[in-house]
């Protein structure tokens, strides 16, 4: 696939995609070994040469990795105001720049994929390519089994209908019922509104899965980068054909 030179040069961290064309127009890019000084001009990264000031510039390596976040951080990068807890402190040890793939709210724990590759973070979230994400919930009151095909039909929500792709009791614990929930969309507080409409307000809520991988047995609060046989079932999962050599290992 070709990109403008500026933004390729952008994407491998040179410069911002302005400052770029400054580059070109001083001379100081080469594609394949010429001088190139026109700003419109559009390079394949798989078989050109770029090179800035007689360097070699390249793309970062992809990155992907996994968080178990606890509860009490917010999912973004950086501080924030307000002085709450970020994912940022958990993975500050990666040199990369890498987003996390969708929220998990203040208060969930559990599986976070973080990425530098936007092409599969776009497909984990667009439900147009029904990845499912596991959730375990604590809820409040004992959910009777026959609850559960309602569950499994949908409810319309304020913003739009929704409609698990599956919901199973694990335990009851006292006054409390642990559920199995999977949605294969990520919109903003699905499962706890969900639930709370059936009555059962969510007490505690954990991401387990996003489609074939599982949080495991990853410490809270720590971090590890997927396995090749993982990052080739996610991106088969999302229809995408994986090559190694691109990923940092
Ligand atoms: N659904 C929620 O309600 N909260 C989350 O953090 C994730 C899914």
């Amino acid at each position: 696939m070709q990109v403008r030179l500026n933004r390729y040069l952008s994407m491998c961290g040179v410069t911002s995609r302005r400052k770029a064309d400054d580059l070109i127009k001083q001379g100081r890019v080469k594609v394949n070994g010429e001088v190139v000084r026109s700003l419109g001009v559009r390079i394949d990264p798989d078989t050109d040469r770029v090179e800035v000031d007689g360097k070699e510039v390249k793309p970062p390596k992809k990155r992907y990795v996994i968080l178990n976040k606890p509860s009490g951080y917010l999912t973004q990068l950086g501080t924030s105001p307000d002085g709450r807890r970020t994912i940022q402190e958990l993975i500050k040890d990666i040199p990369e720049r890498v987003y996390p793939v969708g929220r998990l709210d203040y208060n969930t724990e559990g599986l976070l994929l973080l990425t530098n590759d936007g092409e599969l973070a776009n497909r984990v979230l667009h439900p147009r390519y029904k990845l499912p994400k596991v959730y375990v919930a604590l809820v409040k009151g004992v959910v009777p089994k026959n609850k559960l095909r309602k569950m499994r039909a949908g409810i319309e929500l304020e913003d739009a209908f929704a409609k698990p792709d599956d919901v199973k009791i694990l335990r009851y614990e006292g006054p409390r019922t642990w559920i199995q929930i999977t949605f294969h969309e990520g919109r903003k507080h699905i499962v706890k509104r969900f639930l709370a409409r059936f009555g059962h307000p969510v007490v505690k809520l954990i991401r387990v899965a996003i489609g074939p991988i599982r949080l495991g047995d990853l410490p809270k609060g720590k971090w590890r980068d997927l396995t090749g046989r993982e990052i080739g079932r996610l991106f088969k999962a999302v229809g995408l054909k994986y090559s190694p050599q691109e990923v940092k290992g």
